[in-house]
């Protein structure tokens, strides 16, 4: 059996460090050991969030071009749109046929958005949200996909999709493979510049797609504390040190942390953080830039990888059909 791993981001929101450090990078790097890999624009789950029309479409193009810049391979992977595939669509109602209410009662988004709710228990929740998670067993059931790299806030939903996928193939026969979470540590969580996780919702993001200057502007505002030059200072808990560890090697972490102790100023820090940074970004700002300015570029690698990514989604989707009993009348 084929070995294959397939992720994908939601298109909400402007792609920042995080979602590259955390995401975009390992999964590209993961694709060493697969014969296949599936990339993909989760943008069905982005209408569950946002109802803005545009900003749904401009993310779409922004995600994608963040996957490109950090150098996705067409050419060896499956790179695609989740709404250009809508056999996706007609899979996630036949599993939600098979998939318990209580299952999805258990959801911790589902939790976490009623948790203050008090009269109408569902208050502001649609059947999007409540059924998200076997949109995502959709996604991954699919292509029978065996290996997911997504972040720890995920394990629920790949322990959902198993569950789906399970009562398939008990109800009817074995259809689906039981996929594995590749889980990012806990550890790894990049923060952002007020320390807390980096997150479009926190608001403090330092955008992955910026020219130089905003970089420097977004490593300038991270939040320090005020002491002054020539006071030795703790490497341990500081957002622009643990920002500076996913780019630097251990002997650049070594000395930074030298500096710390002698007292280095913040100004100081933050050029040294800003300059492993954008080091490493210089060529994802030139791919990043060469890409965009092609503005049929992306349409026509989406209209290729849906090309590629749909026969066999309707294969699969053909052959569920036939086991549920839509088909030909004989
Ligand atoms: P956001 O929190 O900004 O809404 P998403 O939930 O859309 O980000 O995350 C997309 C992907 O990026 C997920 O796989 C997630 O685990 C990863 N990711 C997001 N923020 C971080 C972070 N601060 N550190 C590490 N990984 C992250
Ligand atoms: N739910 C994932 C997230 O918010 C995105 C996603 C949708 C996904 N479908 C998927 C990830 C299938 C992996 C596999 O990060």
């Amino acid at each position: 059996m084929k070995k294959r791993i397939l992720t994908g981001i939601t298109t909400t929101g402007t792609p920042h460090i995080g979602n590259y450090l955390g995401a975009i990078k390992p999964a590209l790097k993961e694709a060493e050991n697969y014969d296949e890999s599936f990339y993909f624009l989760a943008d069905y789950h982005a209408i569950i969030k946002n109802s803005n029309g545009h900003e749904v479409s401009e993310s779409v193009k922004n995600v994608a071009l963040a996957w490109l810049a950090s150098g996705l391979d067409v050419d060896k992977s499956f790179f695609y749109r989740q709404s250009d595939i809508p056999e996706i669509i007609e899979l996630s109602w036949i599993l939600n046929c098979v998939t318990a209410k209580g299952l999805m009662n258990r959801s911790h988004a589902y939790k976490a958005a009623t948790s203050n709710n008090k009269a109408d228990e569902d208050k502001g929740i649609t059947m999007g949200l409540f059924s998200y998670p076997v949109l995502m067993a959709a996604d991954i059931l699919m292509f029978n996909a065996t290996h997911i790299p997504v972040g720890a806030d995920q394990i629920q939903h790949l322990e959902m999709t198993r569950d789906i996928a399970a009562r398939f193939n008990h109800i009817y026969k074995k259809t689906f493979e039981l996929p594995e979470a590749i889980i990012q540590s806990k550890k790894d969580t990049v923060p952002g510049i007020d320390g807390q996780k980096m997150s479009k919702s926190y608001g403090n993001i330092i955008p992955l797609l910026s020219t130089e200057n905003q970089l420097k502007k977004a490593i300038a505002k991270i939040v320090t504390n005020s002491l002054e030059p020539g006071v030795p200072k703790d490497s341990s808990n500081c957002t622009l040190f643990k920002l500076y560890k996913y780019f630097a090697n251990n002997e650049m972490i070594e000395e930074f942390e030298n500096h710390y102790k002698e007292g280095i100023s913040w100004g100081d820090a933050k050029n040294k953080l800003f300059d492993v940074v954008n080091n490493e970004m210089m060529p994802v700002r030139e791919k990043y830039k060469s890409l965009e300015n092609d503005k049929n570029l992306l349409n026509d690698l989406l209209k290729e990888g849906s090309k590629k990514v749909r026969p066999i989604a309707q294969e699969m989707l053909s052959s569920i059909r036939d086991i549920v009993g839509i088909k030909k009348i004989s």
